[in-house]
């Protein structure tokens, strides 16, 4: 499929076929989009969290159930759906995490390079401190990874929504982010389009491309 056919091919699932689910190695490569999606200075703010089943979906729901029943039958009826966390802080402890990993990953040649990292790393997380914006940042970073989550799954004729309509705080209770720092920003259901999805029929609508882009 070229580019130009999955960004059209792709859309906002309304109805999911219950029956279909994504084969494990399927789902497996779009858990490595979200773990390979860039961040500002690498520093992968986020953490995802999984429903495969039905009660991992049917908690997720529940932050859906009063006010979004739309979004709740998107989430009961999916294959997979996955919560899209941001950090609401980016402790020490955390970095020295990251710092690790990536020299784990035979990222510094030299252990000047890594304290470089290190420093460069920390000097954007303070000034976010400062100014009270670590969790504002870690959002944009978040959504990064919505959109190659997104992409992804059209590549791999997956279906998705992105759904923001949610009760943030039921969530956060039902899944005990707020004591890990956590904050549930978006959740993405994946399966299958059901036939008779009438989102799947309708023309997409963008505004164009003279309003939406200029050159300097
Ligand atoms: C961040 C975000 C949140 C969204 N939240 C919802 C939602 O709660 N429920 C829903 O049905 N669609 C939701 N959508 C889908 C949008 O309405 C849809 O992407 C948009 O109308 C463009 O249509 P398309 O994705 O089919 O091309 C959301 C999309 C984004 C990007």
């Amino acid at each position: 499929m070229t580019l130009r056919k999955i960004l059209s091919h792709r859309y906002a699932t309304k109805s999911y076929d219950r029956t279909k689910r994504i084969p494990e190695c399927v789902f497996a490569e779009l858990l490595e989009a979200l773990r390979l999606s860039p961040s500002s200075v690498n520093c992968q703010p986020w953490h995802f969290i999984v429903a495969d089943d039905e009660k991992g979906k049917a908690r997720i729901g529940k932050s859906t159930e009063a006010a979004f029943r739309s979004n709740h039958t998107k989430i009961m009826d999916s294959s997979h759906t996955i919560v899209l966390c941001a950090r609401t802080a980016l402790p020490e402890t955390f970095l020295e995490t990251v710092l690790e990993q990536e020299q784990e990953d035979g990222r510094f040649p030299t252990e000047e390079s890594r304290l470089m990292t290190h420093k460069v790393r920390s000097g954007f997380v303070k000034l976010h401190q400062q100014y009270g914006s670590v969790s504002a940042w870690s959002q944009k970073q978040l959504y990064i990874a919505l959109g190659f989550l997104l992409l992804s799954a059209g590549f791999l004729k997956i279906d998705a929504t992105p759904i923001e309509g949610f009760d943030e705080d039921l969530l956060n209770e039902e899944l005990g982010l707020k004591e890990k720092n956590l904050t549930a920003c978006v959740i993405v259901t994946l399966g299958y389009r059901d036939a008779c999805d009438v989102n799947a029929t309708l023309p997409k609508s963008r505004l164009s491309e003279e309003v939406l882009i200029s050159r300097a």
